[in-house]
């Protein structure tokens, strides 16, 4: 898949622009502050509704202004596909596919699909587990269509599972609220055990990958590992041993009034050396890694979807010595569609052949 055109109109610093990309590699050049980044998330937003920066949609709206629109065009497969997303400080967000509007924002996911990269990215080694988790489930919903309903359902029973617990005490003389509790956990079992085995089989599908991609940046030999850490037990037993670790945690949960065990409480142990990334590693590993990832997950997706999903980079450069640096530009025209950022051009130009420059100066391009 690639774009043909991409429109916005005040999005971010950005008034109006519209660029026309070249099917492979682009880059995106300008100074600090130029709306580089800017123009990816919009692109990111077009594909999935949502700002890789996590950033609300009036944050997104460009200051003083009242309606914010994004207009992606291009090929998927042989079919061209146009999607169009306004929302404003007075106006709902509107999602339309080739003019047709849609009401579930779930339905876009059958269109553009996109993998990110973005220096604030190096948190899925330091931060916290809801940032792994994060990622695991935007790029499985892309990967897979029923993901994404199945952990929607997960989370509306959490809700309801978690008002249950607030409300009552595990003494109360009444058995209904335990009555209740037994239908939502059997429930939650039967759709957790789900998302935990697609989970388990995207990391297994592309643990090697992940290994390949890191020695390729590092050139060492260096061993990149990551694993699932589920608290609803060992995976292998499925729905009965999620029952059994939500039996096991029912005092505690009615005690702090949530849910402490399930996918929404897992996390991923990413692994360097046989050591935590997250305790040890170091800046310009963690940049590698979190890299290293983000291309395999590139490759599954592309897998998954039967052809390459654009590549959106931001600012490749920074904290990456100039031997890595060579290494990644290498890989990059064997990727479809790319997007790449950076306020050194000359740094990039190495290995790497760009087709198309899209210079970029305070939200307007410069010709
Ligand atoms: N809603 C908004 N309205 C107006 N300006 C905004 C809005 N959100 C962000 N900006 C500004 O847009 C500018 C561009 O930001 P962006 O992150 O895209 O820059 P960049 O070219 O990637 O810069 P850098 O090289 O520093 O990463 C910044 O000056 C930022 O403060
Ligand atoms: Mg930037």
């Amino acid at each position: 898949m690639y774009l043909t055109s991409v429109k916005l109109s005040n999005f971010r610093n950005i008034g109006e622009l519209e660029m026309h990309p070249n099917p492979a590699l682009n880059l995106i050049v300008g100074p600090n502050a130029a709306g580089k980044t800017s123009v990816l998330e919009a692109i990111f937003y077009g594909c999935t509704a949502r700002s890789f920066r996590g950033a609300a949609d009036d944050v997104l709206l460009r200051q003083g202004a009242d309606v914010c629109r994004i207009e992606l065009a291009g090929m998927i497969g042989d079919s061209s596909t146009a999607i169009e997303i306004a929302w404003g400080s007075a106006h709902k967000r509107q999602i339309k596919v080739d003019g047709v509007k849609i009401t579930r924002v779930a339905d876009l996911f059958d269109y553009f699909h996109a993998v990110s990269f973005i220096p604030e990215d190096t948190e899925l080694v330091f931060g916290s587990p809801s940032v792994r988790r994060k990622m695991l489930d935007l790029y499985l919903s892309q990967a897979d269509r029923s993901y994404l309903s199945e952990l929607l359902e997960y989370n509306r029973i959490i809700t309801q599972r978690n008002a249950l617990l607030k409300e009552f005490t595990i003494d109360e003389e009444n058995a209904s609220p335990l009555e209740m509790l037994e239908v939502w956990d059997g429930q939650l079992a039967a759709v957790g055990a789900k998302i935990i085995a697609k989970r388990l089989a995207m990391i297994a599908a592309i643990a090697e990958k992940i290994a390949h991609y890191y020695r390729t940046v590092e050139s060492g030999e260096s061993l990149l590992r990551w694993s699932y850490e589920s608290s609803a037990g060992d995976n292998a037993g499925g729905r009965e041993t999620f029952l059994d670790k939500l039996l096991q945690s029912r005092r505690r949960d009615f005690y702090f009034g949530s849910t402490s065990v399930g996918p929404h409480r897992d996390d991923l142990m990413i692994v360097l050396n046989d050591r935590p990334t997250r305790d040890y590693a170091s800046q310009g590993e963690a940049k590698s890694a979190t890299l290293a990832i983000k291309f395999a997950i590139f490759d599954y997706l592309a897998d998954r979807l039967h052809e390459p999903p654009l590549l959106l980079l931001d600012e490749l450069s920074s904290d990456l010595d100039y031997t890595r640096l060579a290494a990644l530009t290498k890989l990059l025209p064997k990727l479809g569609q790319v997007f790449l950022t950076t306020t050194k051009p000359a740094e990039l130009l190495q290995g790497a052949s760009i087709q198309g420059e899209i210079k970029i100066a305070s939200g307007k391009l410069i010709s």
